[in-house]
């Protein structure tokens, strides 16, 4: 199945799809949803290419195993559990049935807690031993704090509640920044783990808990807890009251439309959270009813699977152009990364084509005085997405937005052209003449043709970025989908963990080196010398 679109592929290849790009093509390799426009016409996929990722998509069975999602199967088959992170923005959807039972009534009652608690936050009806509570500290790691901490920061604009901190290092250096800026007395601890075993997680809020107990008489009042595990919750002494539960059929890096999301409820309050929710129902609705030609997490990762594993970029630069999303690349690194960094199928056997892509990227236009030198005329080939927002929070400021909107269009344009030799030459006619002229002139040579995609809306607000997030989680089902893949496992990170806890020991200095390999032995001898 991979083979028709390689021979497709290796036709089109070596030309420049500049040369296709006209009005039509633009009308053609755009997508909406909404007010929400997805672009990639600067790609070389053409329509027939397009057709066959589309019989990809039939041929694995996408429409399918996206129903089967919706409808609660278990289709993480490795961890026998259902998929259903959309069932908590289900907000006027209808039953959701899970081993034949609804899981709506559970999902919009935990909703509903989580909305009294935010609003006595917020309002001061619940309070810290010295009164209204000025400061939320987040402690979670992965999932339990990527998507909060994205959101927080990319909603800024309607930050009107307390100030929301998050720590998820381990390295005490994290939480020492963090606690040195919050009175206890006044701060709230949110200890967010879907498992409540995570050792980062369960070691910070032990540091919270003590460095609260040094001023607080019942720092327990001050605690709540996130989690799929509640006796465990109850065993570290956090009230039933102030536990927000889910359950496991929500995946870690999926999560913060739940529980998970309690601080960025407390930041932006409930009303505006519900406004995230449906932003991501609306998606979901888009997801399951648009063709695929106008099917926006479709097209995305159409063009996702054509850059990987056809055309062999191993990498993808997500560059906001938006500095509200900055957080964004990070939280999509798990998101893609861990579900589907993955070289087994679902069935055992090896895949037949590359994994997921490697996801990295910063804002623009940081980015540009920084790694875009590599991406316009390094020698290998970076897929782009850009995001950018019609319009910003700062009215004031307007003639500084079109700048940053002019740099995002300018540098997709610039990706695609390029610059021929004749070009650089006639640039720098005045200032060189013969070898030297040719010299200089193929420093400022760029190749072009290199492929980028865009997507673009009115203004980052809540609902926005409920569909942005949901657009990338559909994204990446069905790339998974298409790889053959559990996108919902994460086996990968085991077994560092389990090295760590054989290594805490002997870092200690209760047990010897002995039994390690020479490299990981000398490592530990010279950070002893050293004070560890
Ligand atoms: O180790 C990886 C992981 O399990 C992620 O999938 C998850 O988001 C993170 O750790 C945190 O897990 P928990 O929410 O259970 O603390």
């Amino acid at each position: 199945m991979w083979e028709t679109l390689r021979a497709h592929h290796a036709r089109v290849k070596d030309r420049r799809f500049e040369a296709l790009v006209d009005t039509d093509r633009a009308a053609d390799f755009s997508a909406h949803t909404g007010d929400m426009l997805f672009d990639y016409a600067k790609t070389n996929i053409d329509a027939e290419g397009r057709a066959l990722l589309f019989d990809l998509l039939d041929q694995t069975g996408v429409a399918a195993k996206r129903d089967a999602m919706f409808a609660g199967a278990p289709i993480n088959e490795t961890e026998g559990r259902a998929v259903l992170h959309t069932a908590l923005r289900n907000l006027d959807g209808g039953p959701v049935m899970v081993d034949g039972q609804d899981v709506m009534p559970d999902v919009l009652d935990t909703l509903t807690r989580m909305e009294r608690f935010a609003s006595d936050v917020r309002e001061g009806d619940f309070t810290g031993q010295g009164g209204k509570i000025t400061d939320v500290v987040n402690i979670g790691i992965g999932g339990s704090d990527l998507g909060p901490a994205m959101a927080v920061k990319a909603l800024a604009p309607y930050h009107d509640g307390p100030r929301c901190h998050f720590v998820s290092n381990v390295d005490p250096a994290d939480i020492a920044d963090v606690l040195r800026r919050c009175d206890p007395t006044t701060t709230l601890v949110i200890v967010a783990s879907k498992t409540f075993t995570t050792i980062e997680t369960m070691t910070n809020a032990r540091t919270a808990q003590a460095w609260m107990g040094e001023t607080v008489t019942d720092t327990g009042a001050q605690f709540a807890a996130l989690s799929t595990a509640e006796d465990k919750t109850a065993d570290f002494g956090i009230d039933p009251s102030r536990v927000f539960g889910f359950e496991d059929w929500v995946g870690g890096r999926y999560s913060m439309w739940g529980p998970i999301g309690l601080s960025l409820m407390i930041a932006i309050g409930p009303q505006a959270f519900r406004a995230f929710l449906r932003g991501g129902q609306a998606m979901d609705q888009h997801f399951k009813a648009a063709k695929w030609q106008e099917n926006l997490p479709v097209l995305l990762a159409i063009v996702g699977i054509w850059h990987n594993q056809i055309c062999g970029y191993a990498t993808r630069a997500v560059l906001p152009y938006d500095n509200l999303l900055s957080r964004l690349p990070a939280y999509l690194q798990q998101l893609e990364m861990e579900s589907n960094g993955k070289g087994v199928s679902m069935d055992g056997a090896d895949l037949d084509v590359h994994s997921g892509p490697v996801v990295w990227g910063e804002p623009g236009t940081n980015g540009q005085h920084a790694f875009y030198q590599l991406i316009h005329q390094g020698t290998r080939v970076i897929p782009c997405e850009f995001l950018v927002a019609a319009r910003g929070h700062q009215d004031d400021l307007h003639h500084q937005h079109q700048l940053l909107v002019a740099n995002c269009l300018a540098q997709s344009e610039a990706l695609m052209r390029g610059r021929t030799l004749e070009e650089a030459r006639a640039k720098i006619a005045d200032k060189f003449t013969g070898d030297e002229l040719e010299r200089q002139a193929r420093h400022r040579v760029f190749e072009g043709n290199r492929p980028s995609v865009t997507i673009a809306y009115p203004q980052l607000d809540p609902f926005t970025l409920g569909r942005i997030i949901a657009l990338y989680e559909h994204r990446v089902f069905v790339a998974g989908v298409v790889l053959g893949i559990n996108s919902y496992d994460q086996w990968g990170v085991e077994l560092g963990k389990e090295l760590a806890t054989a290594l805490q020991p002997i870092v200690e200095g209760r047990e010897t080196t002995d039994g390690k390999d020479g490299s990981t032995a000398a490592l530990v001898e010279f950070l002893k010398r050293n004070g560890v």
